[in-house]
């Protein structure tokens, strides 16, 4: 094929302008399930294992490629802020006590400068609001969005966590990407669900979808289950501020407006999802984290033996 440099640099152009660059992580929730815990720390920082729950979601979000966090913050989550900063005075006590592993793994976690942006919900008028309230950090861009209650494992066949599967079927199809996790039906009137047009398997075209349907009533058993590629048109549909389920501006009825004019695809991903907004689930992420980490596992297994009489 002939070179032809200003059609290359054209491409290029179009593919740096689609490339998903930013995340938007709405962390402004008051965690009212995991009070007393939550009356001082935010849910985010509750601990899998020994990393906070918001930094196995920013992990994930890394792996996939993203350059830029945008954190939906509320009052009391200054201590997210200074996470993802320099701990100066602990860097220094450990590199001066010789804990050069510690320093370095910190420094590992850590986003570079200016990667990060924090913004403030101000009120809880719901997840539309939330991811509204980023529209002037993400500018005319498509985005990611994680929601920061759910983490997910990279132990499926493609070895990859959820929201590297979304970019890779966002690159495929374009348009906008919802990824979907299985429930028991009995489950489906506590999430968004979906519902489903010609289906591909692991991927396949979304044809409706309805934010904490009655019981009884969902069109499908596929939840949404926390990560999103969209468009920036979606800014201008949350802007209108229309009240859906719980009185809540919901992200599910302003992506069900999109998609009357923007394909949605839906990501059934292959891995395992936890979500941490539920006791149980929290607990389960811990064991199941704690089972995957060489240091940990053996003597960790022989405990829950011991503790479950098996
Ligand atoms: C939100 C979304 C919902 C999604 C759920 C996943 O609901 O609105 O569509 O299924 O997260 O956890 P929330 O948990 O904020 O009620």
């Amino acid at each position: 094929m002939p070179f032809c440099g200003a059609c290359q640099t054209f491409e290029s152009t179009i593919a740096m302008s689609n490339r998903i660059r930013k995340a938007v992580l709405p962390v402004a929730g008051l965690g009212t399930r995991f009070l007393p815990a939550t009356k001082s720390v935010p849910k985010e920082m509750l601990t899998v294992v020994d990393r906070p729950v918001l930094q196995h979601v920013v992990d994930e979000a890394r792996e996939a490629g993203i350059e830029h966090f945008v954190f939906v913050t509320g009052r009391n989550k200054g201590v997210i802020e200074d996470h993802f900063d320099i701990a100066y005075e602990l860097d220094d006590t450990l590199r001066q006590r010789g804990k050069l592993k510690e320093y370095e793994a910190l420094l590992a976690d850590l986003p570079k400068a200016g990667a990060t942006s924090f913004t403030r919900q101000q009120s809880p008028l719901g997840l539309g609001h939330a991811v509204w309230c980023a529209r002037d950090i993400i500018g005319d861009e498509p985005f990611a969005v994680l929601l920061p209650d759910m983490i997910t494992m990279a132990n499926g066949k493609r070895k990859s966590r959820c929201l590297a599967q979304c970019i890779e079927a966002y690159e495929a199809h374009g348009g906008n990407i919802i990824a979907v996790e299985e429930v028991p039906m009995d489950q489906t009137h506590q999430y968004g669900v979906v519902s489903l047009g010609a289906d591909h398997g692991h991927t396949f075209e979304i044809n409706g979808m309805v934010e904490k349907p009655a019981k009884g009533t969902a069109p499908s058993n596929l939840i949404i289950s926390g990560r999103y590629i969209l468009g920036p048109e979606i800014f201008d549909i949350l802007e209108k501020g229309e009240r859906g389920a719980g009185g809540e501006i919901q992200l599910t009825d302003g992506m069900k407006v999109l998609a009357g004019s923007q394909p949605f695809h839906g990501v059934r991903f292959d891995g395992k999802t936890y979500d941490c907004g539920s006791k149980l689930g929290f607990l389960t992420a811990n064991v199941a984290f704690a089972l995957e980490r060489p240091d940990l596992a053996e003597s960790f297994r022989a405990e829950i033996k011991a503790l479950s009489g098996f």
